[in-house]
């Protein structure tokens, strides 16, 4: 397919502005001859600026995890889409589940968000995904064609397939349980589907990530699925490697 991978280390809340700096060098040259693939690095607010300057001139791009919907305002703690572009930040994760499960993330905040990403000229990476309960029920694609919905209705159909879209089963996320190939391919396919329901063009162009224990011993048959465009890696990016090893499954 003409869909550049993509392989997203989403760091969580780990790393120091030192350590930060150490794994950026560890992972420049391990990562320097491979094509055809992006590499993105998703830091804690404070590394974002050291991650950019040490990523420049590389095809390691650089990712916040979350955003508020204004420019500006009385909204303690928070940052805005346009303070992270002006740091040449890349793009930003936005629905990531640990935000909707532990701070509130709503389908509402997230269908302002993503357009506001997009508007600040950010790629964001827009994580979906089911509980076990819900799987078990049934209700993966009940769930899924929520999220989709809710969440890309005010991007317009012309900037679609310019958000990812990282399907995040929540039950593989840091337990070791990976989504069998068959039931990621599944999804991904579903949520491609979806997107497709408001512009076929946008489906065969938007990128759809698997995330939720991917390693490097798994992500060659995970990244080889039709529709799996990359993926969202959590605890195995913390080191470069193996973080550099699935980079090069994708490449
Ligand atoms: O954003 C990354 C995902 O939450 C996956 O995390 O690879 O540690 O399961 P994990």
């Amino acid at each position: 397919a003409a869909r550049t991978p993509l392989i997203a280390g989403n760091w969580k809340m780990h790393k120091t502005v030192e350590e930060a700096e150490a794994f950026i060098q560890a992972l420049l040259p391990r990562v320097a001859t491979f094509d055809s693939v992006d590499v993105g690095i998703c830091p804690p607010f404070t590394s974002l600026q050291a991650m950019v300057d040490s990523a420049r001139g590389s095809i390691v791009r650089v990712y916040a995890q979350n955003m508020h919907y204004a420019d500006q305002g009385a909204f303690t703690g928070e940052v805005s889409a346009p303070m992270l572009s002006e740091l040449d930040v890349h793009g930003v994760i936005l629905g990531h589940s640990e935000r909707r499960e532990y701070f509130g993330e709503t389908d509402k905040a997230l269908a302002l968000k993503v357009p506001k990403a997009l508007e600040a000229g950010l790629e964001p990476i827009l994580c979906v995904g089911e509980t076990e309960e819900e799987r078990e029920r049934g209700d993966t694609e009940r769930k899924l064609r929520h999220q989709i919905q809710e969440d890309l209705a005010k991007v317009p159909e012309d900037r679609l397939a310019d958000v990812v879209i990282a399907y995040e089963p929540i039950w593989a996320i840091g337990t070791g349980l990976t989504a069998t190939p068959e039931q990621a391919q599944e999804a991904c396919a579903f949520v491609r589907a979806l997107v497709g329901q408001r512009s076929e063009d946008a489906a065969q162009r938007v990128r759809v990530l698997y995330g939720g224990s991917m390693k490097a011993d798994n992500a060659a048959e995970l990244l080889a699925l039709p529709d799996v465009d990359g993926g969202l890696v959590g605890g195995a990016s913390l080191e470069a490697e193996p973080f550099s090893t699935i980079v090069g499954a994708a490449s």
